[in-house]
């Protein structure tokens, strides 16, 4: 019997015995029990880290969704988290930009820092903090307008231009630096859904990096890609990280070795391993892990 089977054992016939326990209280002790069984394996900590989340704890309503994660992630790093389908990658991702306050049933609790500072505090301006950590979706979704208005859209609620000429500048550097602007550059006035799915995928990353983020989220940006467009974003994501930090969430693992230095291993909520990804792929310490990636489950 696992540590993890004896505990949830041990907690359930103490339910058993104690019939009038409440419901909330039950469910409060048997995941104590559970967090109590689980810690991190490998590295999770860093030393020089952009983003740090404690202890976080993620509902939607009574459902837990993350159990006690603690992750950093290191300035100028990709951060690949991989994990079977809903063990709660985007969830965990979406905590890191606020990005959980739009769905009403979802609460978030713990700890999330960016350059040290607390993102949840109650003044913080969730719009700026989503200029400043960025977010790349699974399904390119630009905006209906023009290629350029895609890109002009963000610097323009944010104020960064002061003229016609400024934002030109904007517009061209964001193209340039998403390895798209050669494409474009004499269709600036077409619209972006006219562009194919890798193009309007490297649309979305420029218009993400238009408002100058620090840190750029991406949700297994390539899932709806071909190869050939893959190979052109996972290029991109190594020049990125010269001047970002980079967390993406991807199910392909070629993709997470390809792009990623570190790895975060997610199993139902719970962070279970974390380290170097070559540690991860190569040398794998909890057997969960193991099993994922060779290929067992997931
Ligand atoms: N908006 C939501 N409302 C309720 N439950 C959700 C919502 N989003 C995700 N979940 C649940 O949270 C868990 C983690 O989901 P998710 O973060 O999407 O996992 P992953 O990205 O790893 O596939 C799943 O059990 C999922 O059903
Ligand atoms: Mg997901």
């Amino acid at each position: 019997m696992s540590a993890t089977t004896a505990v949830n054992e041990n907690t359930r016939s103490m339910m058993e015995r104690n019939v009038s326990m409440d419901k909330t209280s039950a469910l409060e002790m048997e995941r104590q029990a559970d967090m109590e069984a689980y810690k991190t394996i490998g590295s999770p900590l860093v030393k020089d880290a952009k983003m740090s989340a404690r202890n976080v704890n993620v509902f939607y309503g009574d459902k837990q969704a993350i159990l006690d994660v603690s992750l950093d992630i290191g300035r100028n790093e990709v951060l690949a988290m991989i994990g079977p389908s809903g063990c709660g990658k985007s969830t965990f991702l979406r905590t890191l930009n606020r990005m959980n306050d739009i769905i009403p049933i979802c609460r978030v609790q713990g700890d999330i820092t960016l350059d040290g500072e607390d993102i949840y505090k109650s003044n913080q301006d969730t719009v700026m903090l989503r200029a400043r950590v960025g977010m790349v979706f699974q399904k390119p979704n630009p905006f209906p307008k023009s290629i350029y208005e895609n890109v002009a859209y963000g610097p323009r609620i944010h104020g960064l231009a002061h003229s016609k000429a400024e934002m030109d500048e904007i517009v061209e550097n964001s193209l340039r630096r998403a390895s798209l602007f050669d494409e474009v550059k004499d269709q600036l006035d077409k619209p972006g859904t006219g562009l194919s799915g890798g193009q309007q995928q490297r649309l979305c990353i420029a218009r993400a990096i238009a408002v100058s983020p620090e840190v750029i989220l991406m949700d297994e940006p390539c899932s709806a890609l071909d190869p050939i467009a893959t190979a052109r974003i996972e290029e991109l994501i190594d020049d990125l990280k010269e001047k970002y930090t980079i967390a993406i969430v991807t199910h392909s693992m070629q993709q997470a070795a390809r792009v990623s230095q570190r790895t975060a291993y997610f199993h139902l909520g719970k962070l279970i391993e974390v380290g170097s990804t070559k540690d991860i792929f190569t040398i794998p310490q909890h057997q969960l892990t193991e099993n994922y990636i060779t290929g067992r489950f997931g």
